[in-house]
């Protein structure tokens, strides 16, 4: 099938890309031509593994395509996918100005039917929006379905999620809509739950909702564990194999960020709101998500009386492991609350160090583990990337001033840490 990818951010160029390795013939569009040139050099303005090899291939077998001009697709795609980005506003409401951008620019150039796809994580009701847009807009007698595929796309594992699903979620209102979401996905072996428009925009929503609700519940379990001496991990464990309540998800951290769950959890706060049925759950998601970054560094303090003059090396920058995005990620929070304390910081990440540097300042970014230890009072996890498995802790050790150490991720065993010497603390497990 010959499809049209517009918008070629992170949602885009995965599924633009794994589409095509599933043997249609794509087209990815965006409006920034510094990112179309990035692209058809084989370059990839984000990391995300394989996701490289993949565009590469694709687009040596002439199956994956970029340009800057809509126009030169819309008539030769028989499904455009929307994959714009919808940022927040400062109420918490998505900004939806690019994809009505969007829809306009599809209905001034089609001629012929077209499935019009919405992509991105929009508010319910958008589709509905979004035919209204493109039916006042288009030429008189073109027929054009719109729908709602929502991605669930977790950074790190983009193209496995993208190709081997846990279900397909089509919104339609068209036997012709769901049939053509058929032939595009029959590579594909995974339940397809087919319902209205509207729905499926709910299940995007509620979704990861629902995951950063399970995030925080956790979270908040840990202090409570925190106050009492007992051990988030056994009790996670105890709750998690519970199948209704299920493993995942459960782990106690410094706290939930990244493109998705802060942005769209507020959306859907501010959609309830706007119609006249606050979710107030959530609001409580995102204050306990807020406090658990405070309630970290607080710790910190605690244990270190005074952060004035120390050096502290930070082991991890993104939001979590596998990527380099730096989106609300905890560690931005915490290090300026380190910072204004009057603590150095140290940092390393494999891959985030370049995005971090440009909002956080006044770091000293190095380019090996090792080297946040050098003169450092603490070390803090805020990213558990498996490569800090391995380290020679002794070595890193030998070059610390104090031996500190603030695990905001429950990486090690509070015992084995003991046991090389550090005075380890983690969140929501009693010190060895
Ligand atoms: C998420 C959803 O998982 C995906 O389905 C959706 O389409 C996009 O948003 P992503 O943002 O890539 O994906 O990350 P995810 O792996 O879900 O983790 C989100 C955040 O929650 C990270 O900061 C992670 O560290 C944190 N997290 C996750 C926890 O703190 N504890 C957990 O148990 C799980």
């Amino acid at each position: 099938m010959k499809i049209g990818i517009i918008g070629s951010g992170y949602v885009g160029l995965v599924t633009g890309t794994c589409l095509a390795h599933l043997g249609h013939t794509v087209t990815c569009v965006d409006q920034d031509p510094t990112k179309i040139r990035t692209l058809k050099k084989g370059k990839i303005p984000f990391y995300e593994p394989g996701l490289m090899e993949m565009v590469l291939e694709c687009v040596a077998a002439k199956r994956l395509s970029f340009t800057t001009e809509i126009s030169k697709i819309v008539n030769r795609c028989e499904v455009l996918f929307i994959c714009v980005n919808t940022p927040p506003m400062p109420d918490g409401g998505a900004d939806l100005t690019f994809v009505e951008k969007v829809a306009r620019q599809i209905a001034t150039h089609l001629r012929g039917y077209c499935l019009v796809v919405e992509k991105s994580t929009v508010p319910v009701e958008t589709g509905e929006w979004v035919r209204q847009t493109i039916k006042r807009n288009v030429r008189k007698g073109v027929q054009f379905d719109v729908a709602s595929n929502p991605e669930f796309l977790r950074e790190g594992s983009a193209i496995r999620d993208f190709l081997q699903p846990d279900r397909i979620v089509i919104g339609v209102s068209s036997d012709r809509a769901e049939k053509l979401f058929r032939k595009l996905y029959s590579p594909l072996k995974a339940p397809m739950i087919v319902t209205d428009i509207k729905s499926a925009e709910l299940i995007k929503h509620a979704a990861n909702s629902f995951l950063a609700t399970k995030i925080s519940f956790t979270n908040a379990v840990s202090r409570i564990c925190d106050a009492v001496g007992a051990d988030i991990e056994k009790v996670a464990l105890g709750m998690g194999l519970d199948p209704r309540i299920g493993k995942q998800f459960l782990k106690a951290g410094v706290g939930f960020g990244g493109s998705c769950f802060p942005k769209d959890v507020s959306a859907f706060l501010h959609i309830s709101e706007k119609l006249g049925t606050r979710f107030e759950l959530l609001a409580d998601v995102l204050k306990i998500n807020d406090a658990q970054a405070k309630y970290f560094v607080e710790g910190i303090k605690n244990s270190m009386k005074t952060l004035r003059g120390k050096t502290i090396g930070v082991l991890g920058l993104a939001f979590k492991p596998d990527t380099d995005d730096m989106r609300s990620a905890p560690s931005i929070p915490i290090i300026q609350m380190l910072q204004k304390e009057g603590a150095r910081i140290l940092a390393y990440d494999p891959q985030a160090a370049a995005k971090a540097a440009e909002t956080l300042r006044d770091v000293s970014y190095v380019s090996a583990p090792y080297a946040v230890a050098q003169g450092a009072h603490a070390i803090v996890v805020l990213t558990e990337w498996s490569e800090f498995l391995n380290l020679d802790w002794a070595r890193l050790k030998k070059s610390m001033k104090d031996r500190f150490f603030f695990d905001g991720r429950n990486m090690f065993q509070p015992e084995e840490m003991k046991t090389l010497g550090f005075r380890y603390s983690s969140i929501g497990r009693p010190s060895a």
